[in-house]
């Protein structure tokens, strides 16, 4: 536990006086906090560490990019441990060049000037600095302050509801059961204490306050101009993370706090769930009837009533009478079976119920402050709770899915996990309940509900992360969860909650999604339908639309609720249901490459527009919730989704193509800064001009897409699911334009074997040429043979014949004046190959 004064509020201002001297940078000039007392700086290996009127404060370059903060109570360091952070990570330190006031590295210059920490890229501009007091103690509470600058714009913090962006309002992290929550409602599920600052004069940064309590974030909101956060109690640690783009600052975090694993790729098709499909009998019906309707589906899931009175790790064998063949079944289908284990155990001693047997016997439970162990109702009743911070815990509890893994369950969902207490106003758990650190690097020590409940959702699904990779170590692991925080990315993939079937929702889940994917999270959704109160047929119908580009696609509705499957309102909106669905198995190729990307990246999946188009923060457009999937699609739905006025769609610079069509956008007349990507006699290379704004009306069967002027996307035949071999060819389309590119990228879609050179890896690119356009295709990378043997290519934006050549081989090629393409098909290459599309 922390020791802390237990003095009244202090307020150190840490004013360097003794540098009173030095030049200080223009930007730090001004406003000086009155003095206070002398500031020392010490130089240390990869850092500084300030002195001033009792304070200690220690400043680590872990790598040129990424600054560690930490400020002493009472002389005393925080503890170097972290939920968030491996050890590994925190040890790094980059080479630094001290300096008087502070030290640089390669792409930031760290200063304690005038009192702030101020950190400037190269050039002198601010990436972030302290505002005045930029340090307040108020016994064991604290808050730190910086300077908001008029044109930054803050994202992140994982789902928090209040629209995408964050300026302007305030945020609390304690992880809440927000059942019905409206799309202002703080806090909700998840902290992830974690903030993207864009717009900047030094670009976009990151910071990571790494404290588990109930810290807050307040942009702007108490006090114009400064952006503070702090927290109750716990360790002073922040990071400061360097950009310039967007892009970097979320590759960096995620190096830090660590990168989502590959997906197995049937998670990225569609899944059917339902609270609850009562019987085995319902959940076939139900699949039955997916197929029937030739609704492509990958999962589906079973919520809690599969269980004997909602224990988990057991099954009600009345209604789900053999649970193994039901697997089996749906597998022969092409289904996954994903079950619900809430992480509340039934306190059901001497009933031969094992989880609770054994755990007991383990000593696995929390405690309350008295040392009983805390017993709270939830889903089965009465319910003990597992001591997730102790490492022996995590392992008794992976063990628990043993029996399900043998029945051939693909996944868990972990549910309820902030955790959610019945009859009781705070939601969750007593504060003083004790629970017991036994992990990592942590000192082994006992901590009370109100340092862990941030974290305990977390480590839920770390133990069954951990659990499920250690049962079957070939294959990959799949957990969804409710509750998180920084790095739960690790373990699981999240949903947004009990969300509710509004417009607003809707249009919430993707600021959700945006802002997950931003804070480490690529893979998320939500509840497509909303998990309460049902939909009109025309909000399930854009729901669908647009849960079809969720990176976790899954249909799911509260007991009570109308139903919600894709049949539910007659064949017209089916129909188009239908052709959304498909939609995204055409596109799955494309999707499980942004895939593949983001387990070693961390790029997101869904992403604002401006991780790829940073002049897209001020582009005019209502943008609120216009996203793109991988950068190079752009999802533009109406930003009044209720309303059937005409919107404006701002497309960044660079040209784009309607991926419906196929044809180039062309700007309105009046309007007229681009191009068109190639003219029609003549290529003329794309263009680069300013962005164009053009209008839609909205119509419920489509929903406006557009890709990127310089995009090979590759796509493939329907499937009714993943385990389906697409029949034909490969498909590539190609939108010629600037800096064209795109990757295939394929494994086995389950296994561990991409590891050990088990994929395959093909950079495509494409350039305008004076006579058409050429088409590098890559050598292959790895050993992994795809399923396609040919691919076929089809160039937009072509007019007339076109003579087409792989090296000497001329290929045959079909030109189509209507659509303005030509086509061709060609063997898949192994070896990089060369094809050049010319005017006839
Ligand atoms: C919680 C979950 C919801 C689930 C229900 C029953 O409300 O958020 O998705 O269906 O519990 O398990």
């Amino acid at each position: 536990m922390f020791r802390h004064r237990k003095s009244a509020l202090l307020c150190a201002s840490l004013t360097a006086t003794m540098l009173a001297t030095a030049a200080l940078p223009a930007h730090a000039q001004g406003q000086a906090p009155a003095a206070t007392a002398p500031a020392t700086i010490a130089a240390r290996s990869a850092g500084m560490e300030v002195a001033q009127a009792g304070m200690q404060m220690r400043v680590t370059a872990l790598t040129d990019d990424i600054l560690r903060v930490t400020i002493a109570r009472d002389g005393t360091m925080p503890e170097d441990a972290s939920w968030a952070v491996s050890p590994e990570t925190r040890r790094q330190q980059a080479r630094v060049t001290a300096a008087a006031d502070g030290f640089a590295t390669a792409t930031m210059r760290v200063a304690f000037t005038d009192g702030r920490l101020v950190v400037t890229d190269p050039t002198g501009q601010v990436i972030t600095q302290d505002a005045p007091d930029a340090l307040k103690l108020d016994g064991p509470a604290f808050t730190l302050r910086k300077a908001m600058p008029q044109a930054e714009h803050y994202f992140g913090l994982g789902d928090k509801t209040g629209g995408l962006d964050r300026r302007g309002k305030s945020f609390v992290n304690w992880n809440t059961d927000a059942f019905g929550f409206s799309s202002a409602d703080d806090p909700i599920y998840k902290s992830i204490p974690f903030f993207i600052g864009v717009g900047g004069a030094g670009g976009s940064y990151g910071i990571f306050l790494d404290n588990t309590w109930r810290t807050w974030f307040d942009f702007g909101h108490r006090e114009e101009g400064v952006l503070s956060f702090g927290g109750p109690d716990g360790p002073i640690d922040y990071y400061i993370i360097n950009g310039p783009s967007t892009a970097e600052v979320v590759r960096r975090y995620t190096d830090l706090t660590g990168k989502a694993p590959l997906t197995p790729q049937w998670a990225l098709g569609y899944q059917q769930s339902r609270y609850s499909y009562m019987s085995a009998d319902e959940v076939r019906e139900v699949a039955g009837r997916l197929r029937a309707e030739r609704v492509p589906t990958d999962v589906m899931w079973l919520d809690i009533d599969f269980q004997d009175r909602n224990r988990p790790f057991t099954v009600n064998t009345q209604t789900f009478p053999d649970l193994p063949g039901l697997i089996e079944d749906l597998a022969d289908d092409g289904m996954k079976t994903i079950t619900i284990t809430d992480l509340h155990i039934a306190a059901a001693p001497n009933e031969g119920y094992t989880p609770y047997d054994t755990g007991a016997a383990g000593d696995h439970f929390l405690k309350r402050a008295d040392g009983q162990t805390y017993v709270a109702p939830v889903w089965p009743g009465p319910s003990v709770f597992p001591e997730f911070t102790q490492e022996s815990t995590r392992d008794w509890w992976g063990e628990l899915f043993r029996e399900q893994l043998d029945w051939g369950v693909a996944g868990a969902w972990n549910d309820m996990n902030e955790p959610a207490i019945f009859e009781t106003p705070t939601k969750t758990m007593p504060l003083d309940n004790i629970h017991r650190i036994a992990s990592d690097d942590f000192a082994p020590r006992t901590a009370s509900h109100r340092e862990m409940h941030n974290v305990y959702g977390m480590e839920n699904t770390r133990a069954t992360y951990d659990g499920l990779r250690a049962l079957r170590p070939d294959q990959r692991a799949y957990v969804m969860t409710r509750a998180s925080y920084a790095g739960g990315q690790r373990y699981s993939v999240t949903w947004t909650g009990d969300n509710t079937a509004s417009w607003d929702h809707l249009k919430l889940s993707i600021q959700q999604i945006i802002n997950l994917g931003l804070s480490g999270f690529s893979y998320s959704g939500a509840d497509v339908s909303g998990f309460g109160g049902g939909p009109s047929a025309d909000l399930l119908t854009r729901w669908f639309e647009i849960g079809a580009f969720y990176p976790v696609f899954r249909n799911h509705s509260a007991k009570g609720t109308p139903r919600v499957e894709p049949w539910v309102d007659g064949p017209e909106h089916l129909a188009i249901r239908r052709r959304y669905i498909e939609e995204r198995y055409r596109l799955m190729p494309y999707l499980y490459g942004l895939a593949e990307l983001n387990a070693r990246t961390g790029d997101p999946i869904l992403r604002p527009v401006f991780y790829d188009y940073p002049a897209a923060l001020n582009a005019g457009c209502d943008q609120s919730w216009t996203f793109t999937v991988g950068g190079a699609m752009l999802v533009a739905p109406p930003p009044r989704p209720e309303s059937p006025a005409a919107y404006d769609v701002c497309l960044p610079a660079g040209g784009w193509y309607d991926y419906w069509t196929g044809m180039p956008v062309q700007a309105p007349e009046a309007a007229r800064g681009d191009e068109p990507i190639l003219s029609a006699t003549q290529a003329t290379g794309g263009t680069r001009a300013a962005g164009i704004t053009i209008s839609e009306t909205p119509r419920l069967d489509h929903l406006p897409i557009f890709v990127r002027a310089g995009t090979i996307l590759p796509r493939q035949a329907v499937v009714q699911s993943l385990s389906e071999t697409p029949e034909g060819p490969l498909m590539l389309d190609v939108y010629p334009g600037d800096d064209c590119r795109g990757t295939l990228y394929a494994d086995d879609g389950q296994s561990m074997a991409f590891q050990q050179n088990g994929y395959l890896r093909q950079e495509l690119t494409c350039t305008v040429t004076p006579e058409g356009v050429s088409i590098d295709i890559g050598a292959r990378q790895g050993r992994f043979d795809p399923w396609w043997r040919q691919i076929a290519v089809t160039v937009h934006g072509w007019d007339g014949a076109a003579t087409v050549r792989q090296g000497r081989t001329a290929l045959n090629s079909r030109s189509d004046a209507a659509t303005r393409t030509v086509t061709f098909t060609t063997d898949a290459p192994r070896r990089a190959t060369t094809i050049t599309v010319g005017r006839d």
